[in-house]
């Protein structure tokens, strides 16, 4: 694309700066006049009849049904659920929906009626689709959740895709930019996008079309997104040096004005690495973009991020040090800024220009930047940013002519309700709620105290309105909205995933490390100089930076979860590695798989040759039975019981070895695979989460669970190996790839292609957490490990 919007830019901007400094004046006039004060007093009056609750015999025996802690989200539910209120909840949390994100009208018919068919949707799913599991509740926000809706609408492969990228997100961004709040915004970004997209899609969009558009949603969702962490967020942050920050914002403005992303060019200093995933995400995620446009949409993109970005970095530039900003200088840019992210969504789908879209959301926009800034306005302060409130607070004694945000605020709020909404009734009800549940949430959060001070400086100077408010903040109800539910959900479950991950990677790094320490196999001093040799051939297939998955799982369930003694099952940690290494030696021989790395080191035949490899192969599983024989801290039926359902395994997976070299140059069905992968790889698996069960006499049923999860993450596994095979890198995997290609062997990959085994593996993912949802012990271990099996690298 050769256009080049240099000369526009400032025109752009200049008649975007406009508009903005006449709507900033038609509010200011409101302010000073305080033309809004009778008439959201007014307002207030007839809201408060749905919201002020005298106490009634009725609150009285309803009682002993008290309102849960809304953190609880399925009692939560279930509670406005049993008091009749989960309708005008998901009614007015759906509407604001509409009205915030999509920028509709609440007035007209077709609004309502779609907004009457979601509220049935999402009433629907919340209480039919959350089955409580022994006690347990499935989560609301999960990969599984996520994956199986994905499979509902047929665009498992843009899920698939996204969490690829989320996870790419979170591993590569630095710590100061906070990854869980990065996945947030994105998470957040994505959905908006899409409800977009849904919306413009009718009864007469067929099938597969709306597959084909929700998908593109999602990747267009995720583009654009990006721009928060990376482009804002990074340049507010101290992460890059002064001239760092010069050099990016003049690459993002040279894309938006050359309609390309140019080359990183030259880039010194410690954030090179960062700055290159960076660069490259978003020169993607640009291209992405621009590529699903039309021309006509495309102009209004350029214009439009063009003002976006540069509203923003007029308003970043702010200094709270200096005291001499104008109402204009301070409210023009934000005005700026906070409709133009919420304006360009529509340009970002490609969608045609709705001027009254449009006009609602240019006037919308600064309601929610001035919410949000009050509600952060103590981080805000102590990050020394300017905003209308941080400004304020610093000056408001010695600048007498300084526009009070607070103020500023309700007669925004006025101005929505009654030029932009032309007195609409549902309007005035969806957004008094929202400032009163922002006023009551704030107050929870720093308390009464702090509150009081607050509203002392921000709410004072009209003591008859303030006193209305705070009596509403104090009495109404009914006020709370689902989206800030599932806002608090998704903070909790993102932050409780990531210490339950770091719990789980420390656990397997100490883990791993006692394990290593245990396997090396002696040798007696008088042994036969050969049987010394056999031991150093076993010894070395042993010291091989292997992950020790097997035992690893058995001691996370033996001794966390069983109570059992680390020392006790040691020979049994032992015979599963013992046996798993001999398999891998058998793999790697010329009769069968013909590799020459394992474990980031020549194979064990490659060393010596065939026959020494097979015979220490050999030699490890006879040494696997004696130790188990060797268990004697428990009884001796156990240990019986034990051994053979040991020997077993071991057979059946002899049968999958054979099924794998039988089925090369076939293709064989999914059922052969499935069965096949499940021999050679998932009973392993089990086999470890089974022997600790049995040694700690752990009931049938949930053992019978256990082996249908291990089923399942077994295949995920091997699904993941095959897919590595194509897309790994050696030096992680510690074995060569493309192995499988050259071996002509059958694999997921074969049978299904590339997207087709990812697709499998996550639907083994799906059919393993829902065996997980079963066991009546939370085992996050368990759902880590499955996620790790999924996602590795190595
Ligand atoms: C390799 O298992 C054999 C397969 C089942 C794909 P691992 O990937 O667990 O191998 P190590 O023990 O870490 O070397
Ligand atoms: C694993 O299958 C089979 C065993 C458990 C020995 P692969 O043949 O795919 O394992 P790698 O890729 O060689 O580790
Ligand atoms: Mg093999
Ligand atoms: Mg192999
Ligand atoms: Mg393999």
């Amino acid at each position: 694309m050769s256009v080049v919007f240099t000369d526009h830019a400032d025109i752009w901007y200049r008649s975007a700066e406009q508009k903005a400094a006449q709507y900033f004046a038609s509010l200011r006039k409101q302010v000073i006049e305080e033309t809004y004060v009778p008439v959201l007093t007014e307002d207030i009056q007839m809201w408060k009849k749905n919201h002020i609750h005298r106490h009634s015999l009725l609150s009285f025996f309803s009682k002993r049904k008290r309102k849960p802690d809304s953190r609880d989200y399925h009692s939560y539910i279930q509670w406005l659920n049993y008091t009749g209120k989960l309708d005008e909840y998901l009614d007015r949390s759906v509407s604001y929906i509409y009205l915030r994100d999509l920028g509709k009208a609440l007035d007209s018919s077709d609004t309502q009626t779609r907004v009457q068919r979601v509220v049935a949707d999402v009433k629907n799913h919340l209480l039919h689709s959350n089955p409580v599991n022994m006690g347990k509740q499935t989560e609301l926000m999960s990969l599984k959740a996520l994956y199986r809706w994905a499979q509902t609408k047929g665009i498992e492969s843009d899920i698939i895709w996204v969490i690829d990228k989320l996870k790419a997100v979170s591993t590569h961004i630095p710590q100061e930019l906070n990854a869980e709040h990065a996945q947030r915004k994105l998470i957040k970004i994505i959905v908006g996008v899409l409800l977009h997209v849904i919306e413009e899609m009718d009864d007469t969009t067929l099938p597969a079309e709306r597959t084909k558009r929700m998908g593109e949603a999602i990747r267009i969702g995720y583009s654009y997104g990006l721009t928060y962490p990376f482009i804002d967020d990074l340049l507010d942050s101290q992460i890059l040096t002064s001239h760092e920050k010069e050099q990016y914002s003049k690459m993002i403005r040279t894309a938006l004005l050359t309609g390309s992303v140019p080359e990183l060019g030259e880039w010194t200093g410690s954030n090179l690495e960062f700055i290159q995933y960076v660069h490259s995400e978003l020169r993607d995620a640009f291209e992405y973009i621009k590529h699903q446009q039309g021309k006509e949409t495309q102009k209004t993109f350029f214009e439009q991020s063009y003002v976006f970005f540069h509203a923003q970095e007029i308003d970043r530039m702010k200094e709270l040090s200096n005291a001499d900003y104008t109402n204009e200088q301070l409210y023009i840019p934000i005005i700026l800024k906070s409709s133009s992210s919420r304006l360009i969504v529509r340009s970002v789908i490609g969608a045609s220009t709705d001027e009254d879209f449009d006009q609602r959301t240019f006037f919308y926009g600064i309601y929610n930047q001035l919410a949000d800034d009050f509600a952060d306005m103590f981080d805000d302060m102590q990050n020394g940013a300017v905003t209308p409130y941080t400004y304020y607070l610093k000056y408001r004694d010695q600048r007498s002519d300084l526009i009070n945000p607070f103020e500023l605020y309700w007669a925004v709020i006025s101005h929505l309700i009654h030029h932009v909404h032309h007195s609409d009734i549902k309007t005035r009800e969806v957004i008094l709620n929202r400032a009163i549940n922002g006023l009551k949430r704030f107050k929870e959060r720093i308390g009464t105290e702090k509150y009081n001070e607050m509203m002392e400086i921000f709410a004072s100077r009209i003591p008859a309105f303030n006193l209305l408010i705070q009596q509403m903040v104090r009495k109404a109800d009914d006020v709370d909205f689902f989206d800030k539910l599932l806002r608090d959900q998704m903070v909790i479950s993102l932050r409780t995933d990531r210490e339950e991950k770091e719990f789980f990677q420390d656990t397997v790094r100490t883990v791993r490390q006692q394990i290593n320490n245990l396997l090396q196999i002696p040798k007696h001093s008088g042994i036969p100089p050969m049987k010394e040799s056999l031991i150093d051939a076993a010894n070395y297939s042993l010291e091989g930076d292997s992950k020790r998955l097997r035992p690893i799982l058995t001691w996370v369930m033996g001794v966390n979860e069983y109570g059992l003694h680390a020392a006790a099952i040691a020979p049994l940690l032992r015979s599963l590695e013992y046996m798993h290494t001999a398999s891998l030696i058998f793999d790697d021989l010329p009769s069968q798989d013909n590799s020459s790395i394992r474990r980031g080191r020549p194979t064990l035949h490659q060393v010596h040759n065939s026959s020494t490899a097979e015979l220490a192969g050999l030699y490890l599983i006879q040494k696997a039975i004696e130790e188990q024989s060797s268990l004697d801290g428990f009884d001796t039926k156990t240990v019986l019981a034990l051994m053979q359902y040991s020997s077993q395994k071991a057979g059946d997976m002899c049968v999958g070895q054979a099924m794998d070299l039988d089925s090369k140059g076939r293709v064989l069905t999914l059922d052969q695979m499935n069965m096949l992968c499940f021999y050679k790889t998932g009973i392993a698996f089990e086999a470890s989460l089974v022997m600790p069960a049995i040694l700690a006499q752990v009931k049938g049923t949930e053992i019978a669970t256990l082996k249908r999860f291990a089923y399942h993450a077994g295949i995920a596994f091997q699904i993941r190996d095959d897919l590595l095979d194509l897309e790994g890198d050696v030096l992680l995997l510690g074995k060569p790839i493309g192995i499988d290609v050259d071996n002509n062997n059958s694999t997921f990959v074969t049978v299904l292609g590339q997207e087709g085994a990812r697709k499998e593996m996550w639907e083994h993912y799906c059919f393993a957490m829902e065996a997980l949802e079963e066991i009546p012990r939370n085992i996050p271990f368990l759902k880590h490990l499955l996620d790790y099996f999924v996602n590795r690298d190595r």
